[in-house]
């Protein structure tokens, strides 16, 4: 109930808050003065952060992390050295290509970005729900978003722009079998793996350097849908996995998740048939198998999305003594794009906000990678020796069931059908080097999409 000068007692943290403007007799004009009704007016146009500017939809959750296997032999992290130490984590799942109305059953790599409040510092973990990467260098990243993007003309999904860039880019021919899979098209985000994708490196105490790729295996088990489905579930409930998560946990069912890691011998690059520095490849798991590390626990919900998810600020470079980065040229492009893109978004104080706040955080705290190695050489912008683009895309096709070519084939088909005849040609020729059969299987199902009568 207001009272005789037009305000009433209101919500908390807004003691009163005013229900008419201030004007000149009953029916106005309103007066430029009434600074109630402009401050009302200004926190409601400044109410929003600007939106990340990929992975844009996104959905919380809290919990802990439990180290179950001492890791001291390969890294001096702290919260790594013995087994049941305790660390709370902050999680943000996304999806990479998206806007806030993008369905959850698109065809998309989600992000899994795990946020550790050690008593060092904090440590952030940013994954991606599939092993490989699209490109194995940084500058080419920008040209790829663009190519995943809607069109700049009238902002619709546009088929030749996204099969152009697997026709310009035969690196991205590994991404594109695991991209096209049903493995993309997926319900629940319990039912996700996590890959670090760039590859780290773990320094014990002794100074000894492994490269490391980080996973996390859900408890529950891999779950995916085929594009069907996808395509139903995003007319029915474009947030499906928003609520799955969310319900879950406020039924009190924990998600939880292993985290696992791989771990080479640098010197095991002079010798790999690949490099195990380039983002659009995997490391064998029989040669390195996945070691466990721990177990995290998800069991709360925000309260308060704006500031406990979206506020969020993740970022490889916080990293902890006895984590670094690798010469990974992906990774090195991402040393300081993050801080950048959220000094943007959140201000220069992001780091003071609540969930991103660390203790006598100072520059002096980050973590300085590769100390002591010596490195020297020819200044220039090259191509990897070994760029070996196809083997792995062979190996992955290879292993799928005959249902899963069969969805791959037709994944691929309804889409490169409106791609323009040279784009198609293109990619048709990667995937003659990934396998023949997978080229004709594609080739025959476009005519079926071409002419639908027929199918
Ligand atoms: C050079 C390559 C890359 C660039 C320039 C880049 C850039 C960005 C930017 C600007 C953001 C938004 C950050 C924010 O506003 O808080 C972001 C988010 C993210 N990136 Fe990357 N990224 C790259 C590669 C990768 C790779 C290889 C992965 C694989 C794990 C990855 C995983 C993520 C995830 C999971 C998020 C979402 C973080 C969140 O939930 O807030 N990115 N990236």
């Amino acid at each position: 109930m207001h009272n005789h000068n037009g305000w009433y007692p209101s919500d908390k943290g807004n003691p009163r808050r005013a229900t008419h403007s201030q004007t000149v007799g009953v029916r106005g004009p309103v007066l430029i003065q009434d600074t109630a009704l402009h401050e009302t007016l200004e926190d409601f146009v400044f109410s929003t952060t600007l939106p990340r500017r990929i992975h844009t939809k996104g959905y919380g959750a809290f919990g802990c992390f439990y180290t179950t296997h001492s890791m001291k032999q390969y890294t001096k992290a702290k919260f790594l050295q013995t087994p049941n130490q305790q660390v709370p984590v902050a999680v943000r799942f996304s999806f990479a290509a998206s806007n806030q109305g993008t369905p959850d059953t698109s065809r998309n790599v989600r992000g899994f970005s795990t946020k550790f409040y050690t008593d060092e510092g904090i440590f952030d973990l940013l994954c991606n729900h599939l092993p490989v990467f699209f490109v194995r260098d940084a500058i080419r990243v920008p040209n790829i978003i663009s190519h995943l993007s809607p069109s700049p003309v009238n902002n619709l999904p546009d088929p030749e722009r996204l099969w152009s860039l697997f026709a310009k880019y035969p690196e991205a021919t590994n991404m594109l079998i695991w991209f096209f899979s049903d493995l993309a098209t997926v319900k629940s985000l319990r039912h996700i793996k996590g890959y670090s994708v760039s590859t780290y490196v773990w320094r014990n105490a002794q100074g000894v350097r492994h490269y490391v790729k980080y996973h996390w295996l859900p408890l529950a088990g891999v779950k995916y849908i085929d594009q069907q489905e996808a395509q139903r579930l995003a007319c029915e409930d474009p947030n499906i996995s928003g609520r799955d998560l969310y319900d879950s946990i406020a039924k009190g069912k924990a998600v939880e998740y292993e985290l696992r890691v791989q771990l080479m011998n640098p010197e095991d690059a002079k010798t790999l048939p690949f490099d195990p520095l380039d983002d659009t490849k995997v490391w064998d798991e029989t040669r390195y198998p996945l070691l466990p590390v721990g177990r995290m626990v998800l069991n709360r919900n925000p309260v308060n999305y704006a500031e406990q998810v979206e506020k969020l600020a993740f970022n490889p470079a916080n990293l902890l003594p006895g984590l670094e980065f690798s010469d990974d040229k992906v990774l090195q492009g991402r040393t300081f794009i993050y801080s950048d893109a959220q000094r943007h978004r959140l201000g220069p104080d992001y780091r003071d906000i609540p969930v991103n706040k660390q203790p006598n955080w100072s520059p002096a705290s980050m973590v300085s990678s590769g100390n002591g190695r010596y490195v020297a050489g020819e200044i220039m912008r090259a191509e990897i020796p070994n760029p070996d683009n196809f083997t792995q895309a062979t190996q992955r096709y290879e292993s799928f069931s005959a249902k899963e070519k069969k969805n791959l084939a037709n994944n691929i088909a309804s889409g490169l059908v409106n791609a323009r005849p040279n784009t198609q040609s293109a990619v048709l020729w990667h995937l003659e080097q990934v396998s023949p059969v997978l080229a004709e299987t594609v080739r025959n199902q476009m005519l079926l999409y071409a002419d639908p009568g027929k199918r």
